[in-house]
């Protein structure tokens, strides 16, 4: 495992409507560790519709907070100034020429990332934000797709970045979410993963809650790449806040089940086939 602390080295189909929803989010770092209450509690992943009118709340209202992203606190310059630096060496490494960065947000720090010689694909669930989006910051090689990760087919690309998403996911829908990620026949995937000693919490999707992929119920191998993120949100809290990189065909996840809460997850959600 290489791990890059310092970045210079290193469904259903329900209608399309989107309607404003009176849920309110709990949106961490900001909320309680280890199992924040989110918006919805169903027994099974959320569906479109549902995702779709949460989020857009999310981003009508700023409810995450953030002074200059929607997207959130950690979606600000100051957290978020090791990945931008650290990217371009690992597009190099793996040879990226094609990504699809789902959830893109609004692509406030993305902007500022060194995207040459990469086809970029920004998609979000939120439809404002891609209007958003590609009105300010499509160019020649960046585009912006409407897409829902659980639910929508997702193109091949060599590299799916998934950042600050799968935290905000119960358990069902971060399986549902693996699988149609495997299903898009994509090489890699990096993702928000939290590196230290910490125990995975089942959560209703869109509260928050840090996730260990590499801890049960998930165990995820070993990633190839590691990229600490410095994250120094709620007094250093979440120092552990990583982007790592898995070779997609290497993280195994069960069929999309209905889990119930009395149901052992473990018996359900992602298994690892380890190399
Ligand atoms: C905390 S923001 C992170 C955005 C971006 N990755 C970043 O690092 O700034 C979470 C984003 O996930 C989006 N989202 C939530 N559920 C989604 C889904 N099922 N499909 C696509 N985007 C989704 C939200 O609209 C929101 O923009």
């Amino acid at each position: 495992m290489d791990t890059t602390s310092q970045p210079d080295t290193g469904a259903d189909d329900a209608p399309d409507t989107t309607t404003n929803s009176t849920v309110t989010c709990t949106h961490a770092p900001g909320s309680a560790d280890g199992g924040a209450p989110g918006q919805w509690s169903t027994p099974a992943a959320a569906s479109r519709q549902v995702m779709r009118t949460v989020f857009t709340d999310i981003y009508r209202n700023n409810t995450w907070g953030g002074l200059h992203s929607v997207s959130g606190p950690g979606s600000e310059l100051a957290q978020t100034d090791r990945i931008i630096r650290a990217l371009p060496a690992l597009f190099r490494r793996f040879n990226i020429r094609s990504m699809l960065d789902i959830p893109c947000g609004d692509f406030h720090w993305m902007q500022w990332v060194d995207l040459a010689g990469v086809d970029y694909i920004g998609a979000d669930i939120v439809p404002e934000i891609i209007d958003h989006n590609r009105t300010d910051r499509a160019t020649r090689n960046v585009r912006f797709e409407s897409l829902d990760l659980l639910h929508d087919p997702l193109p091949a690309v060599d590299l799916i970045l998934c950042r600050d998403c799968l935290v905000h996911f119960d358990f069902d829908a971060i399986a549902h979410t693996l699988d149609n990620i495997r299903a898009s026949g994509s090489r890699y995937l990096l993702t928000t993963t939290f590196t230290g000693d910490r125990t995975n919490s089942d959560i209703s999707t869109g509260g928050w809650r840090p996730l260990a992929l590499e801890s049960p119920p998930f165990r995820w191998p070993p990633p190839l790449q590691i990229i600490q993120e410095g994250c120094h949100e709620k007094g250093g809290a979440y120092a552990d806040k990583a982007l790592a990189l898995w070779r997609i065909e290497d993280i195994e996840t069960a069929q999309p089940q209905r889990i119930d809460r009395g149901f052992d997850v473990a018996d359900l959600v992602p298994r690892c086939r380890r190399r």
